[in-house]
């Protein structure tokens, strides 16, 4: 039922149209269009009070359908909801409790202006997915939409109409914890993603959709060494043609809110960043959304050294474009006054206001606040077996095949005794990753519960070592592994009786994720001793790595015949790993992220830049870019992933060696799957523009296609390349192909591919 304010807004809005001067706006949001007369209609009819509780949001509090706090914090924000200033709450789940709060903002306040609710639902809500790092591995973009279409579809059912996600942060460096959370090193696959979930989270708004959040702009996952919120520098080369391109994806792909960042980016504080928030995002890229701040990230930037206090911090956001205030008190506490003294235009308000107000029109809300609370859809929805399905199938394509020496795999299904190894392949908590705070503990399929599926073998675990993470306190507090090793000689007497053995080794699902970077990127805690200590036994070894970074793990690379990614997979995990060690599914995951040997070898990527000096000019030179004591290339490098299929390619061909503006060009591939199972390939296309007017990467992914063989099966694989292919964010400050040579190169990998050239004239 809508409120009778907002009838009463509705009745006036012919005659405020008429009678009103439309409100300045100091942006190019266009304000002809239905919605925006809407906007203005209610936008008119507001205090100032009332625009600046719009651009504040709070976090959920405890018992919000019990009894009404007489103090305190969550007594301050009962009482803000129900004076109309409050536009928005975050971590508020199910229907009661959403309902609750929102029949507050609705049919308590002088206008009636429902909230938006903001949660984390970064790879599912109860039903969880993979990890986004594990998704990307898949490149499949139609699977990661429907997984999108899946979180949203739960999480809608629970109240929830807004998530904070995608994160589309571009990272370098394994150090960083929240490399779980994005699509990985590459602006090209990054950006097809962005828009894959963007599509997935949003649709066409219907109740099974919530609105979608490109996060953290900008520059986030360039924080120097790796160590979370840690200061940004980087070039414009960097910033335009690696960091940006997600996020103008989301944009294209219709994304309704931006969430800026902890980091200060060359010397600005995002948060504060005019350059980002308006000249780029809202003028540049004509974005009509919002922008949320990060949780308190308006007051930090005092902590950066940017703002005296959170007076000045307010003016300095409000001014710089960040609309709406996540957690700082700073808009609520300050933003009237800031107006009335003069000191920021209420022009600066209206933009931000009728922003907010426009994507709550967008999704509905002020057609039906209670869109997303009906107590049956979220019985029937929460946990549905087709969620299941879905995520099980998006886990097993997440899984990257990394060695198979031997081929060791897929594992016979009957007659093996099988010694399985290691404290996380029992684990029914690790697998659901970080970022998953509405899903249960224990709730994931653990690698022992999926292998129990297949009985014909004769598995026996044991654990091996502990990888003890005690949960004390929400998704936060970890403790790391012990160094307790008693469990080792069990774990090698089981490997000594058994034809192979299978090792879930790697990190906790809570060792990644938001404020956890690494310093090393070995496997935690003792399991390396265990496993040098079981291969002395028994070298037969399938190891199964389950974390959410990439890692360095060269001794195992070097040993160990057969190495699984299994990322952390989500409520289906066991399932998936066992359907893929037994060969019932084919992996065909290509890694998003380069491998390091080594840490000092990050930031590590496959786009890199030649350097003046990339070999030694002569055999004995140290006068080159490299270590002394390590090799540049990458364990593991960006695009691997093998297959239980073998992939050739052969006969690559271009349609023409040149071309000039406005012609295209066709280059052609052979693939064949040369052996006797039917799999799947991630064909990949690379371009490296051999001179340019900013220094060019040696080769940056520009296309790739999955390609479904029978065994002994080939096909014709055609890319088209076009000069839009071609174009960077040049020299001179413009998006353009600049004409000269440029090298082609396709194949299954970044690191093995076939060679040609072309030239743009
Ligand atoms: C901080 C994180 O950086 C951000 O990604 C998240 O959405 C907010 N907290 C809200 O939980």
């Amino acid at each position: 039922m809508i409120h009778k304010n907002i009838i009463y807004a509705y009745s006036v809005l012919l005659l405020l149209v008429l009678s009103c001067s439309t409100p300045k706006s100091s942006v190019n949001v266009s304000n002809t269009d239905p919605t925006s007369k809407r906007v203005d209609s209610i936008l008119s009819l507001m205090t100032l009070e009332e625009k600046v509780g719009q651009l504040n949001q709070y976090n959920g509090f405890w018992e919000i359908t019990g009894p009404v706090p007489k103090e305190g914090q969550a007594a301050k924000k009962y009482d803000d909801l129900k004076k109309g200033l409050v536009g928005s709450m975050l971590n508020v789940k199910g229907v009661s409790d959403v309902k609750a709060l929102q029949k507050i903002a609705v049919e308590q306040t002088r206008l009636g202006i429902p909230l938006l609710f903001g949660f984390d639902v970064v790879h599912g809500y109860k039903t969880i997915s993979p990890i986004p790092l594990a998704e990307a591995a898949s490149w499949d973009l139609k699977a990661i939409q429907k997984s999108a279409e899946i979180a949203a579809e739960e999480a809608a059912a629970v109240g929830i109409n807004w998530t904070f996600a995608p994160m589309v942060d571009i990272s370098r460096d394994a150090r960083w914890g929240r490399v779980m959370e994005g699509a990985g090193e590459d602006p090209y696959l990054g950006a097809l993603i962005a828009k894959a979930r963007v599509q997935g989270f949003q649709g066409n708004l219907s109740n099974k959709n919530i609105i979608a959040c490109a996060k953290h702009f900008a520059g986030y996952g360039f924080a120097e060494s790796g160590r979370d919120y840690n200061t940004v520098v980087v070039s414009d080369d960097v910033l335009h043609n690696v960091i940006l391109p997600p996020f103008k994806a989301s944009v294209d792909a219709g994304v309704k809110t931006f969430m800026n960042s902890f980091n200060d980016l060359n010397g600005i504080p995002a948060t504060g960043s005019s350059f980002l928030q308006r000249d780029i995002l809202k003028k540049s890229w004509n974005f009509k959304g919002f922008v949320v701040s990060d949780w308190g990230s308006i007051n930090e930037m005092i902590a950066h050294g940017y703002a005296q206090d959170s007076k000045q911090a307010a003016e300095i956001a409000i001014n710089a474009g960040s609309d709406m205030d996540m957690e700082s008190y700073a808009y609520i506490d300050h933003l009237k006054s800031l107006v009335v003294s003069g000191v920021v235009d209420v022009s600066v308000i209206d933009d931000a206001v009728r922003r907010v107000l426009r994507v709550k029109f967008e999704l509905g809300l002020f057609e039906n606040p209670y869109k997303y609370c009906n107590e049956a859809i979220e019985k029937e929805t929460v946990g549905k077996t087709e969620f299941h399905e879905g995520v099980l199938d998006m886990a097993k394509k997440s899984i990257v095949l990394l060695k198979n020496d031997k081929q060791l795999l897929p594992l016979k299904k009957s007659g093996q005794k099988i010694a399985l190894i290691g404290a996380l392949a029992a684990d029914k908590t690790s697998p659901l990753g970080s970022w998953r705070i509405g899903a249960d503990d224990n709730t994931a399929i653990s690698v022992v519960e999926g292998m129990n599926k297949y009985p014909n073998n004769e598995v026996t675990y044991s654990k091996g070592a502990d990888v003890a993470i005690g949960r004390t306190q929400f998704m936060w507090e970890t403790k790391i592994n012990t160094t307790d090793t008693s469990g080792f000689a069990e774990a090698i007497a089981t490997a000594k009786k058994a034809d192979v053995v299978v090792m879930v080794l790697g990190e906790h699902g809570l060792q990644s994720g938001e404020g956890r970077s690494r310093a090393e990127l070995g496997l935690p805690g003792v399991q390396q001793e265990l496993l040098e200590a079981v291969y002395k036994v028994n070298p037969n070894i399938v190891l199964i790595l389950t974390n959410g970074r990439p890692l360095a793990i060269p001794w195992a690379a070097e040993h160990i015949p057969a190495i699984l990614e299994t990322w952390h997979l989500g409520t289906q995990s066991g399932h998936a790993i066992a359907q893929v060690l037994y060969g019932d599914y084919n992996p065909s995951g290509k890694l998003p992220m380069t491998f390091p040997r080594n840490v000092g070898q990050l930031p590590l990527y496959y786009n890199y830049k030649n350097t003046g000096r990339p070999s030694a000019n002569e055999p004995e030179s140290v006068f080159w870019s490299h270590y002394i004591d390590e090799k540049n290339t990458p364990l593991f490098a960006f695009g691997h992933g093998l297959s239980y299929s073998k992939f050739e390619y052969s006969e690559l061909k271009v349609s023409k060696a040149s071309f000039s503006k406005g012609e295209t060009i066709q280059v052609q591939v052979e693939l064949k799957n040369n052996s006797t199972v039917e799999g799947k390939e991630v064909v990949q296309l690379y371009i490296r523009d051999v001179v340019g007017s900013f220094t060019r990467p040696v080769k940056e992914l520009k296309g790739f296609e999955m390609v479904e063989l029978k065994p002994f099966e080939s096909k014709v694989i055609t890319f088209t390349i076009d000069q839009e292919m071609l174009a960077f964010y040049t020299a001179n400050k413009t998006w353009e192909a600049e004409p000269g040579t440029f090298k082609v190169f396709v194949g299954g990998s970044s690191d093995q591919l076939l060679e040609t050239e072309i030239v743009l004239k």
